[in-house]
C-alpha cells in the first residue's frame, strides 16, 4: 500500500481498525501533492470532546484505585491515537520531504499504533473500553502550525514526545508504588520507544537546520509561538533519557531551568 493511501485511510477512517491499519508492505512511489488535513474522522465514541478543557488526571495518591489508574491510561491512549493521526497528517502534508525522513516517520507511526493497541489491552484488563471516556483535541490543535518537516520535529518530536520522557517514568513509578506492575511495564515500553522517537526528531533537526544556528535556536524558531519550553517537560525533568535521545546539554539545562 502507498503511504499516502494509508494515511488517508487513517485520517478518514470511521473505525478503530482503519486507524490501526498496519499494511505488510508500504511503498512511497506516489506521495502526491501536499494535503493539509482539516480534522480527522473518528468512530462515534472517539470524537473530540468540544467546548471543554481537559479534565485533570487523578492525582498520584489516588493511583491505588484501579478505576483512577484506568482514567490515566485512557487519557494516554488518546494521546497515542492523536500521535498516529498527527504523523499521518505530516506524511500527507510533506510529500517532498526526504524519503528517509518519510520512511522513519512511517515507522514511528506504526509504533504509535502499537502503543494504542497496548493501552487498549491494558484498559480491557482494567474493565474499560477505549472510547468509554472523553477524548480531547490536544495536540491536533497545533497542526495549523506544522508547515514544514522542521516545524513537525520541533512541535511533535521535540516538544510533545519529549515531555513524555518525563511523564512516562513519573507514571511508571506511581503505578509501581501502587502495585500495578503491568501498567508500570507498559509505561517503560512507551518510554523506550519515545526515546527513539525524540532521537528521530533530533537527528532530522540537525540535518535540516541552518548550519550556523544552534539546535536550541532552531527549535525556538520552528516550534509554534504558543508553545513554551515548559511544554516539553513534566513536573520533574529526567535528563538521562534526553541524553540517550541526543539532546544537547545546553538544551537540557534550558529545560531544567524553565
Ligand atoms: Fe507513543
Ligand atoms: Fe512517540
Amino acid at each position: 500500500m502507498e503511504i499516502r493511501d494509508w494515511c488517508i485511510r487513517i485520517l478518514g477512517g470511521l473505525t478503530l481498525e482503519e486507524k490501526l491499519l498496519d499494511p505488510l508492505e508500504l511503498t512511497d512511489r506516489a506521495p502526491g501533492p501536499p494535503l493539509l488535513w482539516d480534522t480527522p474522522s473518528r468512530p462515534a465514541n472517539m470524537q473530540f470532546k468540544r467546548h471543554s478543557k481537559e479534565e485533570k488526571l487523578p492525582p498520584f495518591h489516588e493511583h491505588g484505585s484501579q478505576d483512577k489508574r484506568a482514567v490515566c491510561l485512557h487519557r494516554f491512549a488518546g494521546h497515542e491515537l492523536l500521535a498516529v493521526e498527527i504523523m499521518a497528517y505530516a506524511l500527507l502534508a510533506f510529500p517532498e520531504a526526504p524519503k528517509h525522513f518519510r520512511r522513519g516517520l512511517a515507522n514511528t507511526l506504526k509504533e504509535e499504533q502499537g502503543h494504542v493497541r497496548l493501552y487498549i489491552k491494558r484498559l480491557k484488563e482494567l474493565g474499560v473500553n477505549f472510547g468509554d471516556m472523553p477524548l480531547y483535541k490536544h495536540f491536533w490543535s497545533h497542526t495549523p502550525f506544522l508547515r514544514s518537516p522542521l516545524n513537525y520535529v520541533s512541535v511533535m518530536s521535540l516538544t510533545f514526545e519529549m515531555a513524555n520522557l518525563d511523564f512516562a517514568p513519573i507514571y511508571k513509578q506511581s503505578f509501581l508504588r501502587h502495585g500495578d506492575t503491568f501498567s508500570a511495564d507498559l509505561m517503560q515500553q512507551i518510554l523506550d520507544d519515545e526515546i527513539k522517537h525524540v532521537s528521530f526528531g533530533m537527528q532530522w533537526l540537525k540535518k535540516m537546520k541552518d548550519p550556523l544556528e544552534s539546535e536550541w535556536d532552531c527549535w525556538r524558531n520552528n516550534s509554534n509561538h504558543l508553545l513554551t519550553v515548559k511544554r516539553s517537560r513534566g513536573f520533574s525533568v529526567f535528563e538521562e533519557p534526553r541524553r540517550q535521545a541526543g539532546i544537547p546539554e545546553e538544551w537540557i539545562s534550558i529545560i531544567k531551568n524553565s
